[in-house]
């Protein structure tokens, strides 16, 4: 008989509460694990805390209380030096896209293999591949300002998904994209998730969220609620609290 083999935490939130110096409190006690090969949305109204979270993930802001541990390490002591190496098993597609404007599609997304050592044939054959699939075959060769903000968010999607990462956080993919193109995208995110990769999806498009059964973590008030819905990848997600207690 088959074992289930035990799911491995990714990312654990300890009572995490997040207040920028300049600001109120963002997010408040926090606390949720998120398992390797899950699929998770991440949801709330603007201005509820999505991007600060996901910022906390990839160490771009500490906590102000509370531990957060990511691929086993405390985010709060990985130095500045460290940092590139730590993202280095992360995808990251951004809000704002942030493609680098003096390379073309093809080279935005090539670069992420070529840091990784590939050498540039290789990578940018990749690349094309990519940008077929995110149906950008027609312009390889536009840099970011003659693309549209719905092809720039495809071409930073091929560029966080082309070296496979262990852990992809998306933070708005399909915002700037029609809803036949976001469904497609989707896809693309749940193909790699099938070979492992740990997904987490930050949106507003409710429509996307009820199509695809993947546990939704929501935040509101600064407060995490965790809504497991019915998914595939049941036993590989769970809440230690099904709602975050305030600080
Ligand atoms: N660097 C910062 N300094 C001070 N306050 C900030 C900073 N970044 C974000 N905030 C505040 O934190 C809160 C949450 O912002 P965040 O960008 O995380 O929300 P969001 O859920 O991603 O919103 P949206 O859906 O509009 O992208 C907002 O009230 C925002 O003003
Ligand atoms: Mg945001």
């Amino acid at each position: 008989m088959s074992q289930r083999r035990a799911p491995i935490e990714i990312i654990r939130f300890d009572q995490v509460s997040l207040g920028y110096p300049s600001g109120f409190p963002v997010l408040y006690n926090i606390n949720c694990t998120l398992y390797s090969a899950g699929f998770y949305f991440l949801t709330g109204a603007s201005g509820a805390g999505k991007t600060s979270l996901m910022k906390l993930i990839y160490r771009d802001v500490k906590p102000s209380k509370g531990v957060l541990t990511v691929f086993g390490r405390d985010a709060a002591e990985i130095s500045t030096s460290e940092l590139p190496q730590f993202r280095q098993r992360m995808g990251l597609v951004f809000q704002d896209c942030r493609l680098l404007p003096h390379l073309n599609a093809l080279d935005n997304v090539a670069l992420a293999l070529r840091i990784a050592g590939m050498d540039l044939k290789r990578a940018r054959n990749y690349a094309k591949e990519l940008l077929h699939w995110v149906g950008l075959g027609e312009h390889f060769d536009f840099l970011p300002a003659s693309l549209s903000d719905g092809q720039k968010q495809r071409v930073g999607i091929a560029r966080a998904v082309i070296t496979r990462p262990l852990l992809l956080l998306a933070d708005e993919p399909t915002g700037n994209v029609d809803d036949r193109a976001a469904y497609k995208l989707m896809l693309l995110l749940e193909e790699l998730n099938k070979i492992g990769t740990t997904v987490v999806v930050a949106t507003h498009n409710r429509a996307l969220v009820e199509s695809f059964s993947h546990p939704e973590l929501h935040l509101a008030r600064g407060e995490l609620s965790f809504n497991c819905r019915q998914s595939e990848h049941d036993g590989t997600a769970q809440n230690m609290h099904a709602r975050s207690r305030a600080i």
